[in-house]
């Protein structure tokens, strides 16, 4: 059932203005990558000054901030610094591993101390041949065959020096420098590969000049350390050091907290059949033996385009059936996935709900998009939804996204990110947030 306040409710959503506050226009890229927010690129990341205002203007100090979506963790880092206690969930390793790695300060002198180990072992081996010194028991495909993806990305030189970073990083003694180098390694990955950086879809470019991958690598665990430097810095000012910040990799509809432990959620969700982050992380996943099949590895992420099946028992809102039905008349396909995705939403919302305390505040990051010449509106259906499970309608804010933090462009038949000569659309020039309080 659709709550009675809605009416009222989605008035909030008409004629709306930008609030040039919530913009950030401001920020310069430094600002945003302050800290450990640079370590790993992230498709539709969190400006961390929104989620801090969000989570200042909506908990205190020593509240649970829970992000469902955490992606690469950004609400988890600005929670850490403001002293809110969090927990992190995601259904992609990738982020999971990056998350870990943003949160987790490590010592300067002891990091600077792994950094010379890695330096010196990495040099040991500066010029290699296949697997020469390298243990290679502990690497993907055994050191004996790689696994076929790991081939078609990557050049058999790069395998090699990728296999002599792996096992640098395998040798050091704490766990949290082992994160930390991972995700410094992760992060290489693409630019090592010959995925196309221009493309937003993985495709191959065979004649990419391919750097030296252990040049790559440490140049950018230097870049890390700075950061880590920096986080580890305002956290001792802030007396901040053993707030706990907890990253899972875990599905969004099974949270792993307490019933009404929870004083704010603040999330940006997946978008229906746009970012695959499953493909997008394929080659992160593929490295650290995350993905044998990418058909199976795309199963949980809510808003994948394939092997949709089966639809929802319930979408919990009449403007996501509306939505779901002028669909269907154009691509029943595409009217399947959508169907699912409001459905998979309130699912989430449905355990959002349940980890929330009474009087507690949900605030989500959401833009509407275009699938097929239908308007998905994304936000008036979540509000919809969220008020049918007991949440009211606070507040909606729209707020203009910066060109530089998301991709601009979207094809208008598929609603997928589009090489910006191909696009006939701007996706996202604005998006909302909408907050939302669970009913006393
Ligand atoms: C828009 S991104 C979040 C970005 C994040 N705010 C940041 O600053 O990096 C949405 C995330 O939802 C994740 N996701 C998709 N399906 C999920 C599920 N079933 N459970 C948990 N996370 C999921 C995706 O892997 C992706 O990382």
């Amino acid at each position: 059932m659709v709550g009675s306040g809605l009416a009222r409710g989605l008035d909030s959503f008409e004629g709306l203005l930008p609030e040039p506050s919530w913009a950030f226009l401001e920020l310069t890229q430094k600002q945003t990558s302050y800290a450990t927010h640079g370590y790993h690129r992230y498709p539709a990341k969190f400006i961390p000054q929104l989620a801090a205002r969000l989570i200042r203007e909506h908990s205190s100090e020593g509240n649970l901030v829970i992000d469902p979506f955490m992606g690469s963790g950004t609400t988890l880092v600005e929670a850490k610094l403001l002293r809110r206690r969090s927990i992190g969930v995601d259904i992609n390793p990738v982020a999971h591993l990056v998350a870990q790695a943003k949160t987790q300060a490590i010592e300067p002198t002891r990091l600077t101390h792994a950094m010379e180990q890695l330096v010196e072992r990495l040099s040991e081996h500066a010029q290699p041949s296949l697997f020469t010194g390298v243990e290679t028991q502990s690497l993907p495909g055994n050191g004996t065959e790689w696994h076929e993806r790991l081939r078609y990305w990557f050049s058999e030189a790069t395998l090699c020096q990728l296999a002599q970073i792996q096992q640098a990083i395998n040798r050091l003694e704490s766990e949290a420098e082992r994160t930390f180098f991972n995700c410094a390694l992760s992060h290489t990955l693409k630019s090592v590969s010959y995925w196309h950086d221009r493309s937003v879809k993985p495709m191959r470019k065979l004649d990419k000049p391919i750097p030296d991958a252990r040049r790559v690598f440490l140049r950018h665990a230097k870049r890390m350390a700075h950061g880590n430097r920096e986080f580890w810095n305002l956290l001792c000012e802030r007396d901040a050091l053993d707030i706990p910040a907890v990253a899972y990799c875990a599905d969004a509809r099974q949270l792993p907290a307490e019933d009404l432990s929870a004083s704010l959620v603040v999330t940006s969700p997946p978008y229906v059949t746009s970012y695959e982050y499953a493909d997008l992380h394929q080659l992160s996943a593929l490295w650290f033996g995350w993905m044998g099949d990418l058909r199976e590895f795309r199963e949980g992420f809510i808003g994948r385009s394939n092997g949709v099946h089966s639809l929802p028992a319930e979408l919990g809102s009449h403007r996501a059936a509306r939505i779901v039905a002028q669909m269907e008349a154009v691509n029943p396909r595409k009217a399947r996935e959508v169907a699912l995705y409001f459905g998979e939403m309130y699912d989430s919302f449905r355990e959002m709900q349940r980890v929330l305390k009474r009087g507690g505040y949900l605030c989500i990051v959401i833009g509407n998009t275009h699938l097929c010449g239908v308007e998905v509106q994304n936000a008036q259906v979540f509000a919809e939804q969220l008020e049918s499970l007991g949440f009211s309608l606070e507040r909606v804010i729209l707020r203009e996204i910066p060109s530089k933090i998301l991709p601009r462009t979207r094809d208008k038949t598929t609603g997928k990110f589009a090489r910006t000569l191909d696009a006939d659309y701007v996706a996202y020039p604005t998006e909302y947030i909408v907050v939302v309080r669970k009913r006393a």
